[in-house]
């Protein structure tokens, strides 16, 4: 039997096509030569997001991998670490960037929903290695947290991490891809996560419905490092304003509509757990990000995705016990019911023969 049409198409918030308005935005944007640091767009989105983010300068990249792996280079060269959680995507999903471009060694700790947990944080970290043992440069917290299930991270603990961390002369980094969900879910501004960090990443292209863009925030010093290195990876870009316009369209109209992304999400959390308990915890959904534990229906991660996809709803398996749906800006209230149902009725079912 053929494939059901997709009817939500749930495998990530990246896979939202620019609308209308955003694309008449990216026809009428001025553009000049980036590289020569000519592009008015540019400009006035580097400065709103380093304004944004509290931050004194910020740097527009082709992606949030960029954005991460050039931040982390500020922190740390050859032989040095970054520490972080097992789930986070700088460690999961950028192909060993850390390693392959910059020499970073990594460790990390077990990290329930990728909950930032400052005091394994602070017991793995070493300041201060001296000639024995690798010294900590970095520790990097991402909020919302995409494989833990879009969790936010509460601002006290980012607070106290950056206070402890700063005292022992280690950085922190923020990978802030989903701060806006953050923002929107807490109602805390985005420059009190800013103070949190040395260095932000924020991207453009998930939620906020920007076809490609992310930024780097941090000190004048900094992002002028920030240059050369996006240079050196081959992310010098020309007259990219009209990327950057789509990126400030989103500011002005995406942002606070996340809360409908988030709404939907919980209301399909809502009708999973009921169907079948124990396979999600609706007060554990806090953005647009819901990971099912397919266990409780007898399911593996990539079986389920699998059957959804025959049903015309899109996930991703994260791993064999586990399922990932995401709300973006191009699912509806109907996809949201269509999604919940289908995915309650399996779960519900379990795989059969
Ligand atoms: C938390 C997080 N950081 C960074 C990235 C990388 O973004 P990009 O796909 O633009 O490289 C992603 C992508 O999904 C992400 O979820």
């Amino acid at each position: 039997m053929a494939p059901r049409p997709v009817v939500a198409d749930l495998r990530s918030d990246t896979v939202t096509r620019p609308t209308d308005a955003m694309r008449a935005a990216m026809v009428d944007a001025p553009v000049g030569d980036d590289v020569y640091g000519e592009d008015p767009t540019v400009a006035r989105l580097e400065e709103r997001v380093a304004a944004l983010l509290g931050h004194e300068a910020a740097l527009f990249m082709p992606t949030g991998s960029m954005a991460n792996q050039v931040g982390l280079r500020l922190h740390a060269g050859p032989g040095q670490e970054v520490i972080t959680d097992h789930l986070a995507h700088v460690l999961r999903a950028e192909l060993g960037a850390a390693a392959a471009y910059s020499g970073i060694t990594t460790r990390s700790w077990v990290a329930d929903r990728g909950l930032l947990d400052v005091d394994t944080a602070l017991e793995v970290m070493v300041a201060d290695g001296g000639p024995y043992q690798v010294s900590t440069a970095c520790v990097v917290v991402e909020n919302t947290h995409n494989f833990g299930g879009g969790t936010v991270q509460p601002i006290e603990d980012m607070r106290r991490l950056r206070e402890a961390t700063a005292a022992a002369g280690v950085g922190v980094h923020l990978d802030g891809a989903r701060l806006w969900n953050a923002h929107v879910a807490t109602g805390v501004a985005l420059s009190d996560y800013g103070a949190c960090a040395d260095t932000v990443s924020v991207c453009l292209s998930k939620g906020l419905g920007a076809p490609v863009g992310s930024l780097l925030a941090s000190s004048a010093a900094r992002v002028a490092q920030a240059r050369v290195w996006r240079k050196r990876l081959g992310g010098g870009m020309r007259q990219v304003g009209i990327l950057a316009a789509a990126g400030l369209h989103a500011l002005d109209h995406h942002v606070e509509r996340l809360a409908e992304d988030h709404a939907r999400t919980r209301r399909a959390a809502e009708a999973l757990a009921d169907a079948v308990p124990g396979s999600v915890d609706p007060a554990s959904v806090e953005t647009n990000i819901l990971v099912v534990d397919v266990a409780a229906g007898a399911w593996t991660g990539p079986g389920l995705v699998a059957a959804a996809a025959e049903q015309g709803v899109l996930g991703y398996p994260t791993d064999v016990r586990h399922a990932r749906f995401v709300w973006h800006l191009d699912v509806d209230d109907a996809m949201t019911d269509h999604a919940a149902e289908r995915l309650s009725r399996l779960l519900a079912a379990g795989p059969g023969e």
